[in-house]
């Protein structure tokens, strides 16, 4: 983990990929993750820990299945922050693309404990070194 600032512009710049989160620094035993992302991802579900979203650029819908209620969607803008609680089924997606920073467990899977099957373009992970 680096003990030098992190610009979180230039670590957007360096990752290309679409959905895969890079770790830009830990917390205790929390990850700060950033990740770029366009379409949609898939809907999951983490049991044990909320999920914490703050949209860097671009809008974000998150899609939201709570137990026993209806399914609804929340777009959130630049500087829009957001906690998925655990438990409840969720599909982030972008029409025009987004960068997203995320706050949760390290060792927390991206698509959840449980998920739907996985298109191409998406593969599970805890999360990626910023400069790997
Ligand atoms: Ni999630």
């Amino acid at each position: 983990m680096s003990t030098d600032p992190i610009n979180l512009d230039a670590a957007l710049a360096s990752i290309d990929a679409l959905w895969s989160p890079r770790i830009v620094t830990q917390v205790n035993d929390y990850d700060v993750r950033i990740a770029k992302v366009a379409g949609d991802f898939v809907w999951h579900s983490h049991e044990d820990t909320d999920e914490f979203f703050l949209v860097l650029d671009g809008e974000l819908d998150i899609a939201l299945r709570p137990d026993g209620t209806a399914e609804r969607t929340v777009r959130l803008s630049r500087g829009d922050v957001f906690v998925v609680p655990r438990g409840v089924e969720h599909r982030p997606s972008s029409a025009a693309g987004a960068s997203i920073l995320l706050f949760e467990p390290t060792g927390t899977v991206n698509t959840g404990d449980r998920h739907d099957d996985l298109p191409s373009h998406i593969a599970s992970t805890t999360g990626q070194a910023l400069d790997g």
